[in-house]
């Protein structure tokens, strides 16, 4: 069996509002493979980034975590570590760059003094080690060093401004790096160019990522491994390969049909009618059973279990047998 860089184990996250609990994040258990790039995709709201936080331990105040649930790292479940051993995992081990990130970096200070104190901030303090290592992530995201030390943020456009950021998820070195909808918000060469960027990292340096993007294209060109999740869910996993190919589960199969793609001359796209569960109060049965062209009376009173299929994973009733 492949080994794995991060576990997640029986998630749950729900988020207290005025309504009740919005249980984002239900009972989900990946494995992410070591070295490998590893894709989740889903609708806007089916609880993405919440993962992703949660890996990286910064979710919003009013989120509250399952007492089972477990993100296990070399061998112990970071959520039960104490401080200093979430600080290392944190940025040392994984490191993220979060949706929009662009926007985050300071406009009144120049990029070369954000790399260097992004690493001073990490106990890292000998002047020349700081400055070669900048220099070598910047020409990793194919950035011109002297130019780019220099700028301030608002004289890069924005896919230099990314590109920095993800110079900056790497300067402690991670094992594993998540990716919270990286190219939002910019043209499509610029986003074909970054997940370009992004796979050439992925090469040189054995790096295992966690892509989260609504960009089903970015998707299969940069991940091994397809997640799809819908209301907080797993609802099928696999390889990319056999995932494109030979979508089982009927969300996938509309999620993927959804996808613009040439094929010779046809272009294919369909899309999934209605809309998202209310998570506040979860239907009874499958989460997906509202919008589902298969459903049948069992599918809403009694939960698909997530089941192993070979080295696939697929929770329907009447798929994966
Ligand atoms: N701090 C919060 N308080 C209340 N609800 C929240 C909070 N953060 C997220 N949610 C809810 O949790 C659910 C999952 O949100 P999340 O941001 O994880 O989705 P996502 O899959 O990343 O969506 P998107 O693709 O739009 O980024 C959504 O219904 C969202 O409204
Ligand atoms: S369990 Fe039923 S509703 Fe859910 S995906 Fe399968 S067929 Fe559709
Ligand atoms: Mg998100």
């Amino acid at each position: 069996m492949q080994e794995s860089v991060i576990s997640i184990k029986n998630l749950s996250i729900a988020y207290s509002i005025r309504e009740g609990w919005v249980k984002s994040v239900e009972n989900v258990s990946i494995e992410f493979p070591k070295g490998k790039n590893t894709a989740v995709i889903g609708e806007s709201g089916c609880g993405k980034s919440t993962i992703a936080n949660s890996i990286i331990g910064i979710l919003a105040y009013n989120s509250k975590i399952s007492a089972e649930s477990q993100i296990i790292f070399d061998g112990k479940n970071v959520l039960k570590a104490s401080k200093e051993e979430q600080r290392n995992f944190r940025w040392k081990k994984a490191s993220m760059v979060f949706q929009a990130a662009q926007n985050a970096l300071n406009p009144t200070v120049k990029i070369g003094e954000q790399l260097a104190d992004s690493m001073i901030d990490h106990g890292v303090s000998n002047k020349s080690e700081i400055s070669k290592k900048i220099e070598e992530l910047l020409n990793l995201v194919k950035l011109d060093a002297t130019r780019v030390l220099n700028s301030y943020p608002h004289e890069l456009s924005g896919g230099q401004r990314q590109r920095v950021i993800i110079a900056m998820s790497m300067v402690l070195d991670p094992e594993l790096i998540i990716l919270d909808e990286p190219t939002t918000a910019l043209d499509m060469i610029t986003q074909t160019y970054i997940f370009d960027i992004l796979l050439d990292i992925h090469k040189k340096r054995n790096l295992s990522m966690i892509l989260i993007t609504h960009d089903l294209t970015a998707a299969v060109k940069l991940a091994d491994k397809i997640v799809v999740m819908y209301g907080g869910k797993v609802m099928e996993s696999g390889s990319t390969e056999e995932m494109f190919d030979n979508p089982q589960h009927p969300y996938t199969e509309g999620l993927l049909g959804a996808m613009p793609f040439i094929d010779g001359t046809v272009v294919k796209k369909k899309s999934i009618p209605g809309s998202p569960p209310d998570l506040v109060n979860r239907p009874k049965g499958c989460i997906f059973n509202s919008r589902c062209y298969l459903v049948e009376d069992r599918c809403k009173t009694e939960e698909p279990l997530l089941r192993d299929i070979g080295d696939r994973q697929i929770a329907c009733h009447f798929r994966g047998e």
